[in-house]
C-alpha cells in the first residue's frame, strides 16, 4: 500500500472523527478533534490525513498539531501533537510514523520551534521526541516524565521554558 499525506479538507471531517472513534474506542478524542477543527485558532496546514494513493479522498489516519502557550515565554512557536489515530484495520503499516514525520516537517517549514506530546515515550522517542522536562518545559498535569516529550525544530532556542498551557478545549472534552 502506497500512502500519501495531505492537508485535511472540510469534507474529510466525518471520516476523521470516525478514525479517532475507532482507534481510541471512545468519543473523547473525536470530540476534541471536532472542537479543535472548528476553532478559529486551527492551523490548517497542521491537520493532516493519510490516504492510499489510489484512494486519496478516503482518510485512513489523521494527526493534528495545535498551538500551545508556555508560562515563561510570550512565544507562540510551540505546538502540541494531539491526537494521532490510524484506523485499526490498517495499523502497523507505517501510517502513524508517516503522519508524525510529515507533520514535524511542515511545522518546521512554518517556523515553529518545538512540538510537545503526551504519549508513550518509547513510541515517540523513535521520532526524535526527547524528555520535555530536560529542556525546562513541563506539563501542567501529573505524568511520568518519560511520557511527556518534546521535539525541537530548527528554530528552537533555550529561552523557551515554562509550563505548557493547552487550549481550553483540551480541558472540556
Ligand atoms: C499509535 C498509532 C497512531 C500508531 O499508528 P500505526 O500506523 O500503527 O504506526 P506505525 O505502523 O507507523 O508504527 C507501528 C509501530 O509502533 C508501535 N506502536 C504502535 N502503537 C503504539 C503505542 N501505543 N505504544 C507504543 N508503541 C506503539 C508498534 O510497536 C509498531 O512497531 P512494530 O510494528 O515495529 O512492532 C495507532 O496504533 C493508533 O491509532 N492507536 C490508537 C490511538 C493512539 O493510541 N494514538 C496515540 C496517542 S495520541
Amino acid at each position: 500500500m502506497k500512502v500519501i499525506i495531505r492537508q485535511s479538507e472540510e469534507t474529510d471531517l466525518m471520516q476523521i472523527l470516525q478514525i479517532h472513534r475507532a482507534a481510541f474506542g471512545r468519543d473523547a478524542e473525536s470530540n476534541l478533534v471536532k472542537g479543535l477543527l472548528s476553532s478559529s485558532k486551527k492551523i490548517r496546514e497542521l491537520s493532516l490525513v493519510a490516504c492510499r494513493d489510489d484512494e486519496p479522498e478516503v482518510p485512513l489516519g489523521h494527526i493534528l498539531l495545535s498551538s500551545v502557550r508556555l508560562t515563561d515565554s510570550t512565544s507562540e512557536r510551540v505546538l502540541a501533537l494531539a491526537p494521532l489515530a490510524v484506523l485499526p484495520a490498517v495499523q502497523r503499516a507505517g501510517i502513524g510514523s508517516a503522519l508524525i514525520e510529515a507533520s514535524s516537517d511542515r511545522a518546521n517549514e512554518l517556523g515553529y520551534s518545538a512540538i510537545v506530546v503526551l504519549g508513550d515515550g518509547n513510541y515517540y522517542g523513535r521520532f526524535g521526541f526527547e524528555v520535555s522536562c530536560d529542556f525546562g518545559i513541563f506539563p501542567a498535569f501529573e505524568v511520568e516524565k518519560e511520557n511527556f516529550r518534546l521535539k525541537t525544530l530548527a528554530s528552537f532556542d533555550k529561552t523557551l521554558k515554562g509550563i505548557v498551557i493547552y487550549p481550553e478545549i483540551f480541558n472540556s472534552v
